[in-house]
């Protein structure tokens, strides 16, 4: 069996990021979205909060989610998985991603990375700037799933009642 991990933040997930996912079923027999717990305090959902959302957003049996502490190559190591997927937007995602994909197979060569240009219809798409215009009461509706639009409506809310 073909397995990717998909890691990130995902925080939240967004359109852009079910986008990847689903391209990367077309090509895998199955993806683990790996959560990062490193930045856990600049976060807006809490990793359980984070997890819960993509399994309520991605319904297949191909799909695990799991979190991650430490190095993203040695998580992939001890899941047996060589491969690590990513989404590329613009040019100025290349030279972060470039980097980050030679630094892992730098510390471990039998892992390497799979790009998946993002679809014209998400690639302006950000958790970041998700994140930004929900607080400020925008409509995120159409991009992130329903389950993420409705969590973030309640993260509005308490923020602003604090
Ligand atoms: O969604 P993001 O924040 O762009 O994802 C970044 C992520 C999680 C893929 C990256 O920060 C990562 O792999 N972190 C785990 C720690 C690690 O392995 N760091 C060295 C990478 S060069």
């Amino acid at each position: 069996m073909k397995k990717a991990i998909y890691p990130g933040s995902f925080d939240p997930i967004t359109n852009g990021h079910i986008d990847i996912v689903k391209r990367a079923l077309s090509v895998f027999d199955h993806v683990l979205i790996a959560i990062t717990q490193n930045q856990e305090k600049s976060s807006l959902f809490t990793i359980e909060e984070r997890q819960d959302l993509i399994r309520q957003s991605l319904d297949s049996e191909r799909i695990e989610v799991k979190t991650f502490d430490g190095l993203l190559v040695d998580f992939a190591k001890d899941e047996k998985i060589g491969f690590i997927v990513r989404g590329l937007r613009a040019a100025s995602d290349f030279e972060y991603e470039f980097q980050l994909a030679a630094m892992n197979r730098h510390v471990n060569s039998q892992v390497d990375s799979v790009f998946f240009m993002t679809s014209s219809e998400t690639y302006f798409l950000s958790s970041r700037l998700v994140k930004e215009v929900a607080m400020l009461g925008g409509d995120v509706e159409k991009m992130v799933p329903s389950p993420v639009a409705k969590a973030l409506q309640e993260k509005r809310k308490l923020h602003q009642n604090i």
